[in-house]
């Protein structure tokens, strides 16, 4: 059990990920639409099994730096998505975070009630100073979230990603702790 989850949003339900989130994930992780900016996939269902099973595996040691959380949709009872917050620096408090959705869910605000949960724990429980995330400069969906949430588009940088065979640009948006508080 990983002791941050789960977390409860007005729609949503942060947590664990299972064994029978297998088929949602597959849903998401195999659509080269929801693939398109990130540096994984289309997933097909062998890769999508050894990750989760990885998940599974990973979910057992506690402390880990990097947490992959499901975000499930209690209402339709199942999970639609999933998330991740890495402590890359405990010197200087700072973590990054990423997340990916089911594209038949998009644009109901759900990536933002879930990040926002990401970042009230990030902040108000673990005490961090600064969160920070990145994205392809044409992924409209993703820093509009981030705008969104009220982080700061803070650089561009030029081909700092190889992805997909080509050199990405990527903005990187960030947000303090004094500023989200
Ligand atoms: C990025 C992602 C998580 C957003 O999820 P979501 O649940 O649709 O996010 P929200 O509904 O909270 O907000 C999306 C916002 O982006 C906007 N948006 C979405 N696509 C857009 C586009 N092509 N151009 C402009 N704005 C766009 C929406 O209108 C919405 O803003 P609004 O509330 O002001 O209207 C989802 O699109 C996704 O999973 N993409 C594929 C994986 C990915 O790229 N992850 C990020 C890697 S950095």
């Amino acid at each position: 059990m990983t002791p941050w989850f789960p977390l409860e949003t007005e729609r949503l339900l942060l947590r664990d990920f299972r064994l029978e989130d297998e088929p949602h994930i597959c849903e998401y992780a195999s659509d080269p639409e929801v693939a398109r900016f990130t540096d994984w996939g289309p997933s097909d269902v062998s890769i999508v099994r050894a990750n989760l099973r990885g998940r599974l595996e990973d979910q057992e040691r506690w402390p880990r730096p990097s947490v992959e959380v499901a975000v499930e949709l209690p209402s339709a009872a199942r999970i639609i998505g999933g998330m991740r917050i890495t402590v890359v620096d405990v010197t200087h408090r700072t973590a990054d975070f990423g997340y990916t959705f089911n594209r038949r869910y998009w644009n109901n605000g759900y990536a933002t009630e879930a990040a926002r949960a990401l970042l009230n724990l990030a902040f108000l429980q673990l005490n961090l100073h600064r969160v920070w995330a990145t994205c392809d400069v044409r992924n409209h969906g993703s820093y509009r979230v981030m705008e969104k949430l009220g982080m700061r588009r803070e650089a561009l940088f030029q081909q700092d990603v190889l992805q997909k065979g080509e050199w990405r640009n990527s903005y990187l948006y960030a947000v303090l702790a004094e500023e989200w508080n």
